[in-house]
């Protein structure tokens, strides 16, 4: 007997900066009700599947999401209500064709990732299960996710002129998850502390860390290594670590990265880099280079990707396409995963796939806009990827997150790390 679904509804809600979302209840018709919220970034990359948004400037700035809410509430709805569906990929595959786009752009990949992650709510409870065993795959052993906590927020996150995106700390060394969200959480208060002695600014990013008007990276760095200790742990890439997303595609313009008043090539970027991996526990970078610049990325994993994870974000959009690309062209070492970047649970598992056949790590992460859904925390767990990222250990739609591996861990025996 597979899942039979009544009706699928959506709202507009707000995300976590105060912009319109969708919020998407499915019914199904033995009589139970799930719900998903659909995330939204800021820095996104260019070949991601497209988020519709009305563009009535009368509402929201044109940010609106009526439309879409429509697609789910009349189309999405009558074309899957009655139907019987075996599992996900059955579900999923019944959405990208009802859409008939190659980026989802139809109905709107907004409308789309609700529907489908509500469905992966609506099999996990038709099976007993909880949602992050529904979603591992076979042959696959789940696993407690490292969390990689982003304390100073930059770039397109913040309004201060600091140019890398985020600084996280991922307590690799940590015995168990709930450990770790520990250290991630006095790490943080310590930070807090340091910066208000220092004299500046602990107010917030969009994602929780603080953003301090600080223009040099490695003064950041400076900063967390000596915050760790504070908190009374070791500084190291097998204790707590650091890990950087620049998000170089927002500082690349005419063919130079521009980061704290210099202007730099490819090359030159990644110097500073090697000489941040040299001076800093850093074991981690993501978009270190912009999402066109193929040729600088595959120099960057030449020269650092033994040393450091090299994770493709706004270059490689989740799309298993574009992953099959790169890791042919040994451009990364590893996917950051975002659901609404291709649009489905299930294509996001594919590429998740492709990446683990391949060797490559993987890791889940949340937007910049959040709601408190905390789908991605059960994504981490079961697809047994052991790294998400979701913001600070503060600010309700990240601890949502960091509060569901606390849960899961405690329902369960799985083993927690990389
Ligand atoms: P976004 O940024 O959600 O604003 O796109 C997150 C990231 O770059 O990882
Ligand atoms: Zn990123």
């Amino acid at each position: 007997m597979g899942l039979r679904i009544a009706s699928v509804r959506a709202v507009e809600i707000l995300d976590s900066r105060g912009r319109p979302t969708l919020s998407v209840t499915l019914n199904t018709a033995d009589g139970h009700s799930v719900w998903a919220g659909v995330p939204s970034g800021a820095s996104t990359g260019s070949g991601e599947a497209v988020e519709l948004r009305d563009g009535d400037k009368d509402r929201y700035g044109g940010k609106g999401v009526l439309t879409a809410v429509g697609h789910v509430s009349t189309e999405i709805s009558d074309a899957l209500a009655g139907r019987d569906f075996t599992d996900l990929a059955a579900l999923d595959e019944a959405l990208v064709d009802l859409d008939g786009t190659e980026n989802k752009s139809r109905l709107g990949a907004n409308a789309i990732v609700g529907v489908s992650m509500a469905a992966a709510r609506a099999f996990a409870q038709l099976a007993g299960v909880p949602l992050w065993r529904y979603l591992t795959p076979d042959g696959v052993q789940p696993r407690l996710p490292v969390p990689h906590f982003n304390v100073v927020n930059g770039g397109a996150h913040a309004p201060n002129r600091l140019d890398f995106q985020e600084f996280m700390i991922a307590p690799v060394g940590a015995p168990t998850l709930a450990e770790a969200v520990r250290a991630g959480a006095e790490v943080y208060a310590a930070l807090r502390a340091r910066l208000a002695e220092a004299g500046f600014a602990t107010g917030l990013g969009d994602e929780g860390g603080f953003a301090p008007d600080i223009v040099q990276p490695e003064q950041v760095l400076d900063t967390l290594v000596a915050a760790i200790g504070d908190a009374g742990y070791t500084a190291g890439r097998d204790a707590v670590a650091i890990a950087l997303d620049p998000a170089a595609s927002e500082f690349h313009r005419d063919g130079r990265y521009h980061v704290a008043g210099e202007a730099l090539s490819a090359e030159e970027m990644i110097d500073r880099y090697a000489a941040i991996v040299d001076r800093y526990p850093v074991w981690s970078i993501e978009d270190g280079l912009a999402e066109d610049d193929w040729d600088g990325w595959v120099r960057l994993t030449d020269r650092l990707g033994d040393r450091v994870q090299i994770v493709g974000d706004d270059l490689l959009v989740t799309n298993p396409v574009v992953v099959s690309r790169a890791i042919e062209r040994r451009a990364g070492t590893a996917a950051l995963i975002k659901v609404n970047q291709i649009g489905t649970v299930t294509e996001t598992l594919d590429t998740m796939r492709i990446c683990r056949q391949a060797g490559w790590a993987q890791m889940v992460s949340h937007r910049s806009g959040e709601t408190a859904d905390a789908f991605i925390a059960d994504l981490a767990t079961g697809a047994g990827c052991g790294q998400l990222k979701t913001g600070a250990p503060a600010r309700g739609e990240r601890v949502a997150k960091y509060n569901r591996l606390i849960e899961i861990e405690a329902d369960s025996s799985l083993a927690y790390g990389l």
